[in-house]
């Protein structure tokens, strides 16, 4: 019988009544019990007047109305105008669900809890023998953090926190902060302490915890790779350009405000390619591809470092801001460290996938805006491309427009600088642009700018991008294309030699979009370029879709096992799906998933699901 009224897009905390400075946290882990209790401390700044009194509702609307909080008495001492202190809160999660799934280690399990209330609310927390990882945070970077710590749940606030977390003396702790040395637990000669504290104000969806059985080497003057130690050595070869990418990132965007940046090779199941932790990137195992050329992940992470950690949405519906200007930083780094042919080329790959996210979407739908409204929408469902690649499209675009990579790095940078420590929406971004660019204003008074932002559909302006690299992959993949029967022969294995790893899984992806290939020409390109031994997971990702579409029966197993062994969702769905569309084994696809459902992120679960069609 309690309403609860969404005050902001995503979010159910009344950010305008109150704005949370700090939190201290103290967490006890129990592997045995499957417990997390937890302790918080809110540091509140009271903003309205009439607050204390929205307390003296009886406590369990009081907390609901201030924090979307779903568990324990929650008692809080206001008082107007000044700066206040929460009661202790513990907060108690049990793991309700565990189910076995295959992994690094022995077996992983998955928890989730439904909440009383109508919404979903996921306990963020995955649990192996000996690993267990949150991502209020990540798992689903938006809105899950309220369901680990009681608190403002919405990117438009931020704060500092300390933590202290106790765990067996066998595993270690990590934070998305600075650590803060650890001591014995006095209270149990078996645990120990970890410490750590986050002096820079952040939102609460970038606070993380993992505790586990993992190792570290140092990759840096700044920087830990962090991962259980059966990868630790391939970990820290694939990441060594960690501190090159940092330096550069800090050229073009100003200092690195965070201390440290450390990397967590993740479980398998993770469900992302990476997430800007502060202090502590997670990044899926699927990038450790042997020889550094998935290493853009990191790219991407590292500037996030600026725009996302530095500069916040501040809510989702501008979270193009967030991953937009991510990836601009991104392939500008691409372009110091590289060449600007790759960033080019990264340009036409990202284009195409923001083609596929609006086939995917609809072009009428309206989630495929650039600034999509969110009122009742779940975020995870929202998550798509399309704040990455319409976002650069806008962003280079207007680059074009304006002068070229320096000088619109240039405003990129001052843009930084201007809303440091703070948060942002289009409108004051777009504000911004016009006083920066004062001079040029008749130029941006050109931009169609109702198309870019509240239109859907693909970008109403395609840039033209240097195609010096995607020309050997469009040829290649033309040939596949136009290819009879009796001109198979001319394919050899040279082809593909002449391609490095990006261009391979270009050629891959426009082989994709095209018509299904005859089953004898996949077949045929399987004995030539011997792809079903290849690692690299996003070559053997489209690969696979490749020789399901083509209706090769013998990929069919090799599709579900990778959407099975690993959980990382931009390969998971399609290979799911794919396999699906295969009418001979839709059901195979169906039953592989029931099978491995438990096993599976909650959110990856819950996608492909509804990809599969399957209610509940
Ligand atoms: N912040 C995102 C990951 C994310 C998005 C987590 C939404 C939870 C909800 C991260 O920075 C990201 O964009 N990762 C990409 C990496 C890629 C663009 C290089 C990914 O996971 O694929
Ligand atoms: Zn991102």
């Amino acid at each position: 019988n309690i309403e609860v009224i969404p005050f902001y897009p995503s979010s159910f905390s009344t950010v305008s009544k109150c704005a949370t400075k700090h939190l201290n946290l103290i967490y006890h882990v129990d592997f045995d019990k499957r417990v997390l209790k937890g302790k918080v401390a809110l540091t509140l700044e009271v903003l309205e007047d009439k607050f204390s009194s929205l307390v003296q509702f009886s406590s369990a609307s009081a907390k609901l109305s201030l924090f979307y909080c779903h568990q324990s008495p929650f008692l809080i001492s206001l008082q107007p105008h000044s700066m206040c202190t929460c009661e202790d809160l513990w907060v108690e999660c049990r793991f309700l669900e565990i189910l076995s799934f295959p992994g690094f280690l022995q077996s992983w399990f998955s928890i989730y809890e439904q909440t009383t209330l109508h919404l979903k609310l996921l306990y963020i927390f995955f649990v192996c023998l000996f690993f267990i990882y949150s991502n209020c945070f990540c798992l689903q970077q938006a809105t899950h953090c309220r369901s680990m710590i009681p608190c403002q749940d919405s990117p438009s606030v931020k704060h500092t926190y300390y933590a202290q977390v106790s765990v067996p003396k066998e595993l270690v702790a990590l934070m998305s902060a600075l650590h803060d040395g650890q001591v014995p637990d006095p209270s149990d000669s078996s645990r120990v302490i970890y410490r750590f504290r986050q002096p820079v104000p952040m939102p609460s969806y970038l606070i993380a915890i993992v505790v586990g059985a993992v190792e570290s080497r140092e990759i840096g003057p700044r920087s830990r790779v962090w991962s259980e130690k059966e990868n630790v050595d391939e970990a820290a070869f694939e990441f060594s350009e960690t501190e090159t990418m940092l330096k550069t990132a800090e050229s073009l965007a100003g200092p690195y405000v965070w201390g440290q940046y450390d990397l967590l090779v993740m479980p398998p199941s993770f469900p992302y390619g990476g997430m800007e932790n502060p202090c502590l990137t997670f990044v899926t195992p699927t990038v450790l591809a042997g020889d550094k050329s998935l290493a853009g992940v990191i790219a991407h992470e590292i500037s996030h470092s600026w725009t996302g950690n530095l500069v916040t949405n501040r809510n989702w519906e501008h979270f193009w801001l967030n991953e937009g200007h991510t990836v601009y930083i991104e392939r500008m780094i691409a372009r110091c460290m590289e060449s600007e042919h790759l960033r080019q080329f990264k340009g036409i790959g990202g284009w195409k996938e923001l083609q596929e996210s609006v086939n995917q979407f609809g072009a009428n739908n309206v989630l495929t805006n650039l600034v999509p409204n969110l009122h009742e929408v779940d975020t995870d469902e929202a998550f798509s491309s399309v704040p990455y690649e319409k976002g650069f499209a806008l962003l280079y675009h207007l680059e074009e427009l304006l002068g070229g990579p320096e000088v619109f790095m240039g405003f990129v940078k001052s843009y930084i600088q201007l809303f440091a420590y703070g948060t942002v929406t289009t409108e004051e971004w777009k504000n911004y642009l016009f006083t920066y660019f004062k001079d040029k204003v008749d130029i941006l008074n050109k931009v169609d700018w109702n198309a870019w932002m509240h239109t859907p559909g693909m970008a109403p302006v395609k840039p033209k991008y240097d195609t010096t690299m995607a020309d050997a992959c469009t040829a290649l993949c033309q040939r596949w294309v136009k290819a009879k029967e009796e001109d198979l022969a001319s394919f050899t294995e040279e082809d593909v030699k002449k391609l490095n790893s990006p261009q391979l899984i270009e050629f891959m992806a426009l082989l994709l979009q095209e018509e299904p290939l005859p089953l004898s020409h996949v077949k045929k390109m399987q004995e030539v370029y011997q792809l079903n031994s290849v690692k690299n997971a996003e070559v053997r990702f489209r690969w696979l879709r490749i020789c399901v579409r083509a209706h090769w029966e013998e990929a069919v197993p090799l599709a579900l096992k990778m959407a099975t062994e690993q959980g990382r969702m931009k390969f998971t769905r399609p290979l799911f799906k794919e396999v699906y569309n295969f009418s001979k084994y839709s059901d195979k696809a169906l039953n592989t998933f029931k099978e491995n459902r438990g096993a599976l992120h909650p959110v990856t679960a819950m996608l492909v699901a509804k990809d599969l069609k399957i209610n509940g």
